[in-house]
């Protein structure tokens, strides 16, 4: 095996399912434990504005829990760049939100934002933070990225995930084409959004991908089979695809 593609686990749902009942079980420092037992090369989180998963407390706790690397997803505000530079992650990917939305529909306009998230990329990688704006396959959105000197992009593959047939096969054509764009250009390409047990192959075999992110499907599998063999399956998969 060549080339090994990292897997970051999102554990957001744990909490979500802590939180339906407001108290603290499922843990999901607990689970940051059980991906660090399995091998997974990250955790990622997401502090939303409107804490309806990660709560503020649980980013130390990761922190001090695991060794791995933390690479908190967040929205390009004032509250949330204060509390990645208080936390230091080792990673920042900076995401769209809307408050209504269910989960982080599309990629960020960083074309759009330039002056916004210029100023904000500075001060996090000022801090050591390592950044990534989690975009479209777009190469407009690439050539934003380049100008902000963001290291690293994170494609969006909710529209792969969702679509199917020649759809399916033009959108990976895309995601490929732009991996090959970033890395080109110097910028480690990262993908993921909606990746499965059954999606995820054609993905993980785009050579310039370095990782992927993945969450609601391996959280979803472990009430089966257990988070355990949920991230070694996917682990597996990724590997084989390689
Ligand atoms: N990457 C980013 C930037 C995300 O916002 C999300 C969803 O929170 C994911 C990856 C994981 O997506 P999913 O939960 O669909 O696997």
């Amino acid at each position: 095996m060549t080339n090994r593609l990292r897997l970051g686990v999102n554990i957001d749902h744990v909490a979500t399912i802590r939180n339906a009942r407001g108290g603290e079980h499922p843990d999901p420092v607990r689970a940051a434990e059980i991906v660090a037992h399995v091998g997974g090369d990250g955790i990622t989180a997401h502090l939303r504005e409107d804490r309806r998963h990660i709560r503020d407390s649980d980013l130390q706790r990761i922190q001090e829990a695991t060794n791995l690397p933390l690479n908190l997803e967040m929205a390009a505000t004032e509250e949330m760049l204060e509390i990645a530079l208080r936390h230091k992650p080792h990673a920042a990917c900076i995401v769209p939100e809307r408050r209504e939305e269910r989960t982080t529909e599309g990629g960020l306009d960083a074309a759009g934002q330039h002056n916004h998230l210029a100023p904000i990329v500075s001060r996090l990688l000022d801090a050591d933070i390592r950044v990534s704006l989690f975009i479209e396959p777009d190469p407009r959105q690439i050539e934003a990225a380049i100008r902000l000197k963001a290291p690293v992009v994170e494609f969006h593959t909710g529209k792969y995930a969702h679509c199917v047939d020649d759809a399916q096969v033009a959108e990976l054509q895309r995601i490929a084409e732009a991996a090959a764009l970033a890395a080109k250009n110097g910028i480690e390409p990262h993908a993921g959004h909606g990746l499965t047990f059954e999606n995820v192959q054609p993905i993980a075999a785009i050579p310039q991908l370095a990782e992927l992110n993945i969450g609601h499907y391996l959280i979803g599998e472990a009430i089966f089979i257990g988070l355990e063999e949920s991230v070694r399956k996917m682990r597996t998969l990724m590997d084989m695809a390689r």
